[in-house]
């Protein structure tokens, strides 16, 4: 290997002037047109400067995996044995020679690359848009969504040196794009404000048309009572400039929490240099936070904030989160991001990149709940025009627990609402593979499918959500009104909070936290309220129907405390 990275510095030295003129390249990926609504405007202006990042191949991810499937599968010898920061980068370093070949190849621009995450597996170097053009044989372009207006720098295609392809896995931000709707990286829907005056119902059939704390802590058996564990901590991830109003949070606590001090907050931590700004509340951000630290009695929250310059069109909130949460030693048991978009609108590379990251953070004994998605098997697209079901992403990662939504009591039924275009996101993804944990639950669901979906889904591939809770007409408060939302961004917050719960009691006896849930979940579904009807309906089809056992709407259903409690031996 040394000698390949001498001849390509000699190489490099040589094509100074054009840095393609003796190289054959490799395309890492193209698309035909951009995402969803999204046009190019303008060619990206040739000398605004931005960091592209090159993630290099790592060491040994096939350990990696291999070691989180061994600690998150209970009944193993090495069951609850998390590895430690230190432990993870080890396996995941890339090799000297991927950081050497990829700064030869920069030095034809007179470029230098600077370790960028903490394995040193993405580096990072500043340029214009015309070096990166060069570099990457891409035509980095303005484009412009039309129905949110947001705006997003990238290019169709890019291709890197053939000789480098052993050690690049990744360029970004490439050919990824961010999520179509402005303001918040995924729909829940503010809906009628609530009267005010409505007094706080404890009866359980209130619940079907207001859902409350108390609602949860009734249907799901969360305790009320304080954590004692203060080791123990929940992250809240707030992605695109979403933040957390503090009067809209005590005023929801007042409410809905007065058992709870009026004054119960939450500590900031900052990637990227984010922040949370009073000056405008978030309602995907209120959601969370009201869900957390309103169901997680007593257990300490941080909200990660992931800093956004005002509409900047180069950023990629998932590769930011997950380069940012790698660097954090400390980090809270168990993470809650209500943030999804389609497959189809980033691409198999940094999907993959972001997955891998999420799988590094289960091994350190994190468990990573993300939310399916509202819009059932149309993902963002037009409910009339697809031709396949979508997959949602970061849900179709197989090292996250993905969490879907129900509706109604008695019976608790799997969301979608055919009229309003709303329901669980909810699937099977086309870039990872299905995972031991749920072959067989799995499969087994795909036989009850009808023939007439053959082609619409993946028939081999990762199914989600995992597990799923309530996720429509949810009282919360944003800017200082009694709201109601929709959204399996409440149902996110909501299993999040279980599992922090869970935590301060595994912690109090002395035990490893959870971890990476998937592999317990599935060797215990008895401890999961089965939901077994509704659907849904979308793309001209009835989308996924619920059926006894794991279905791809509800996964294998909502908590049931108490008995995921011995479950886990407590
Ligand atoms: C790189 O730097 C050298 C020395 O400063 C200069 O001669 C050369 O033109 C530069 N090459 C490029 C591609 O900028
Ligand atoms: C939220 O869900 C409820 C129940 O399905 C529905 O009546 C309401 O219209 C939804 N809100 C929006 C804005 O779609
Ligand atoms: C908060 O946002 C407001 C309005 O966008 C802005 O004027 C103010 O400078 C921001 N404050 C901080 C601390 O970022
Ligand atoms: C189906 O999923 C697999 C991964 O499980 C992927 O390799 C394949 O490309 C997907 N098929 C399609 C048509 O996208």
């Amino acid at each position: 290997m040394a000698k390949l990275s001498f001849f390509l510095v000699a190489l490099a030295s040589m094509a100074n002037a054009s840095p393609h003129s003796t190289r054959s390249m490799h395309e890492l990926h193209r698309r035909d047109s951009p995402p969803g609504t999204f046009v190019k405007t303008d060619a990206a202006p040739e000398d605004q400067v931005f960091n592209l990042h090159f993630a290099l191949a790592q060491n040994d991810f096939a350990a990696l995996e291999q070691k989180l499937y061994a600690i998150s599968t209970p009944g193993n010898v090495e069951y609850g044995n998390h590895l430690t920061k230190d432990e993870v980068e080890e396996l995941i370093a890339p090799s000297p020679d991927s950081v050497s070949a990829l700064d030869s190849w920069l030095s034809s621009l007179n470029l230098t690359s600077q370790a960028y995450s903490p394995a040193g597996d993405v580096r990072s170097v500043s340029l214009t848009v015309k070096q990166a053009n060069q570099l990457l044989d891409a035509e980095y372009a303005t484009f412009v969504d039309q129905k949110s207006g947001v705006k997003a720098v990238r290019t169709l295609s890019y291709s890197i040196p053939v000789d480098l392809k052993e050690h690049i896995d990744v360029v970004y931000p490439t050919t990824s794009f961010p999520a179509p709707i402005a303001g918040f990286a995924k729909g829940s829907t503010i809906i009628r404000a609530a009267d005010s005056k409505d007094v706080l119902a404890a009866a359980p059939q209130s619940c079907a048309t207001s859902f409350t704390p108390s609602c949860a802590q009734e249907l799901y058996g969360i305790p009320t009572t304080s954590a004692t564990e203060s080791s123990n901590h929940l992250g809240v991830v707030g992605l695109t400039d979403e933040w957390i109003n503090n009067a809209d949070l005590q005023m929801f606590l007042m409410k809905y929490r007065p058992d709870l001090p009026p004054s119960t907050s939450y500590s900031v931590v900052s990637i990227s240099g984010g922040v949370n700004n009073q000056s405008r509340a978030g309602p995907e951000a209120d959601l969370d936070a009201q869900y957390t630290i309103g169901l997680a009695s007593g257990i300490p929250v941080e909200f990660i904030t992931v800093g956004q310059a005002a509409n900047d069109p180069i950023d990629e909130p998932f590769t930011k989160l997950i380069d940012g949460l790698l660097n954090i030693k400390n980090l809270p048991s168990v993470l809650s991001i209500s943030y999804a978009l389609p497959e189809s609108f980033t691409d198999f590379a940094t999907a993959n990149y972001v997955c891998n990251g999420f799988a590094q953070l289960g091994a350190r004994g994190i468990s990573i709940f993300v939310a399916s998605g509202d819009r059932g098997v149309t993902g963002e697209g037009d409910p009339d025009l697809c031709h396949t079901f979508a997959a949602m992403a970061p849900s179709s990662c197989p090292y996250i627990t993905s969490v879907g939504g129900t509706q109604d009591i008695n019976p608790e039924v799997a969301w979608g609402v055919a009229q309003l275009d709303e329901a669980s996101g909810s699937g099977f993804s086309n870039f990872f593979p299905m995972p031991d944990y749920q072959k067989a639950d799995v499969i087994a669901y795909q036989k009850v499918l009808p023939s007439s979906y053959d082609g619409l889904y993946n028939k081999t591939s990762r199914g989600y959500p995992d597990v799923a809770a309530r996720s429509t007409l949810i009282e919360y408060v944003w800017k200082g009104q009694y709201s109601q939302i929709n959204g399996t961004s409440a149902s996110t917050p909501m299993l999040a909070s279980i599992a922090a719960l869970l935590n301060d009691e595994l912690v109090a006896a002395g035990k490893s936290p959870i971890g990476f849930m998937n592999p317990f979940i599935y060797a215990n579904k008895d401890a999961f309220h089965d939901i077994t009807s509704g659907s849904n309906p979308g793309c001209n089809t009835d989308g996924f129907p619920a059926v006894p056992g794991w279905d791809a709407i509800t996964g294998v259903g909502t908590p049931a405390y108490s008995k995921l409690k011995s479950a886990l031996g407590l």
